[in-house]
């Protein structure tokens, strides 16, 4: 049936994948999402387009036009689709079509079970695509832990937040790699932060 699914994929381990997730993505005749979502669905003989960062307006007016076209596509989204992932963009271009939304586990979720956070209790702050601001200073000092999704690196953040006078003893963690074999849980400060080399596969909490 013509019907786009924008389909959240967990953290990478298809370990944390939905069952929900994983039928739709399989029997798709169109699986759309970059190389490490692809890999997640080895059983899906359909088509593939993949998604890169040079190419996603391109790639998701693709998706788009193969429903129009009568396909089934699924949209595949790392973490959750509607926290930062892909659902704000394929919105604004899907016009009429048909669209169910899969969610799936968010690196935020993961990151607030592996610290034992309970995230009603937190600040969640997405600052991908949008660089480092002063809008993070705003709700730091609340008594609440900081859940943050980064830009780039987390070192940028650790930087910034010095830079803007928040103590360098400051707590904080990082979940790098969640769900995968070398998944690295970090509690720690924001001056360590500084001097230690993360991946841009991480999520930041500052306490
Ligand atoms: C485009 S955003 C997508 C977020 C996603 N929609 C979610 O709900 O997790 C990509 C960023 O999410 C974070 N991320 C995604 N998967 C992760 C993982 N397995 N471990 C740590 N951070 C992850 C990283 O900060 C990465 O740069």
């Amino acid at each position: 049936m013509a019907k786009l699914y924008v389909v959240g994929i967990g953290p990478g381990s298809p370990e944390y994948l939905t069952f929900k997730a994983k039928k739709v993505a399989d029997s798709a005749d169109v699986l759309v999402g970059n190389k490490r979502a692809l890999d997640i669905f080895p059983e899906n003989e359909g088509d593939k387009l993949e998604l890169d960062a040079g190419n996603m307006e391109s790639a998701l007016k693709a998706a788009v036009s193969k429903v129009q076209d009568g396909k089934s596509v699924a949209l595949l989204s790392t973490g959750d689709p509607g926290f930062s992932g892909v659902l704000k963009p394929i919105l604004k271009l899907s016009g009429k079509i048909d669209v169910e939304v899969i969610p799936g586990i968010s690196s935020i979720q993961l990151c607030s079970a592996r610290l034992q956070i309970p995230w009603d209790d937190a600040d969640l702050v997405t600052l991908h695509g949008k660089g480092v601001s002063n809008n993070i200073l705003d709700v730091i000092d609340n008594g609440k832990p900081t859940i943050i999704l980064p830009n780039f690196k987390v070192n940028e953040i650790a930087q910034f937040l010095i830079d803007n006078g928040v103590e360098p003893k400051r707590k904080a963690a990082v979940c790098e790699k969640l769900s995968y074999p070398e998944e690295k849980i970090v509690e720690t400060s924001l001056k360590q932060i500084l001097d230690e080399d993360f991946s841009y596969m991480c999520v930041m909490v500052l306490y």
